[in-house]
């Protein structure tokens, strides 16, 4: 069967502007969308440019948008896009500029990849366990051992050694449109992994830390599409939710991300409600509120600011009595 490929194109050298090219081309079973591009290149057009490299799914180069989607070009089958959509349209990834075609800098994400350390930090001491001891200079490798039990927050649903950096979901993160130093899902779910690996010794927890500052894992904005899009099934956000708890737990507290989370969790506690003055206080101090007041004036503009006199809310007692059960604080 026939189909058309659409190909957003775009050479910096000739082109003033973007633009999209169309291609016909025959489907056969089986055929992915790397396959249309490849065949395109080969046979009817050598300047399309875009990369990629396994065609297994597992180097990350093809990632692309498909049909509006960020997706692996080699993971995709034309029937089903076609079966969608009717058609198959290929851009380049956002969030990233464009080089040529489908191909996007990538720099800027990998940045923020070294950012976060992506490597085991310090020297595991001897924990006394058979097979396990801290090399002395001139002795012969011997491997540690490592119990299956202690990778556990490493695996099954929240398999982050899956990630293979292929940007779908840095692509697909509002955190990193709305503010382009964000670190995004795939480094913070990098931070994660190398966190929770129990051959890392963090001692002083510098990762941690590091991913507490602005730009970092409070900015995330729970849109959820990191793990709708990954192709490999990994729920950054799920991680950085569980970071924020470590956080917390571990007492990084001076960012201002956690101090919001706990600030609202004792307003609630305390009144029922959400305090907004007091929680911008809490979190920034006397700085963050005069930081917040443009955003304040401008929300109040639109409607948006509750009336400085609250009404009593009905069955108030009942939002305290939920929030104790829950015990937030202690968690
Ligand atoms: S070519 Fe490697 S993931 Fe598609």
């Amino acid at each position: 069967m026939k189909f058309n490929l659409r190909a957003y194109r775009f050479n910096p050298e000739i082109d003033e502007k973007p633009y999209f090219k169309e291609y016909t081309l025959e489907d056969y079973p089986g055929m992915t969308v790397l396959n249309a591009l490849i065949k395109i290149k080969a046979e009817t057009d050598g300047t399309l440019s875009f990369r990629r490299s396994c065609r297994s799914a597992i180097c990350g180069s093809c990632a692309m948008k498909i049909n509006g989607i960020s997706k692996l070009a080699c993971k995709t089958q034309v029937s089903s896009e076609i079966e969608k959509f009717g058609t198959v349209s290929v851009e380049p990834l956002s969030n990233m500029p464009v080089i040529r075609d489908l191909i996007i800098d990538q720099e800027s994400f990998f940045d923020k990849i070294k950012e976060i350390k992506p490597y085991l930090l310090g020297q595991r001491e001897d924990d006394g366990r058979e097979g396990f001891h801290i090399l002395k200079e001139g002795e012969k490798i011997s491997q540690p051992v490592y119990y299956k039990s202690e990778f556990k927050n490493l695996t099954g649903n929240n398999d982050t050694p899956n990630c293979i950096l292929c940007e779908c979901c840095y692509s697909e993160c509002g955190g990193v449109t709305g503010n382009a130093k964000y670190l995004g899902p795939a480094a913070l779910a990098k931070l994660y992994r190398y966190s929770e690996d129990p051959r890392d010794n963090d001692k002083n927890g510098s990762r941690l830390v590091n991913g507490s500052k602005p730009d970092g894992m409070w900015d995330c904005v729970h849109c959820q599409a990191c793990e709708e899009f990954c192709p490999k099934g990994i729920s950054p956000v799920r991680t950085i939710v569980k970071m924020h708890e470590r956080t917390i737990k571990n007492s990084v507290i001076f960012s201002k991300g956690a101090k919001h989370v706990i600030s609202i969790a004792k307003s609630i506690g305390e009144t029922g409600r959400l305090d907004e003055v007091k929680v911008a206080f809490e979190s920034g101090g006397i700085s963050g509120l005069i930081n917040d007041l443009p955003m304040a004036f401008g929300a109040g503009l639109k409607g948006k600011i509750p009336p400085i006199r609250l009404k009593l809310i009905k069955d108030m007692d009942d939002i305290r009595l939920a929030y104790k059960e829950l015990d937030l604080e202690e968690k």
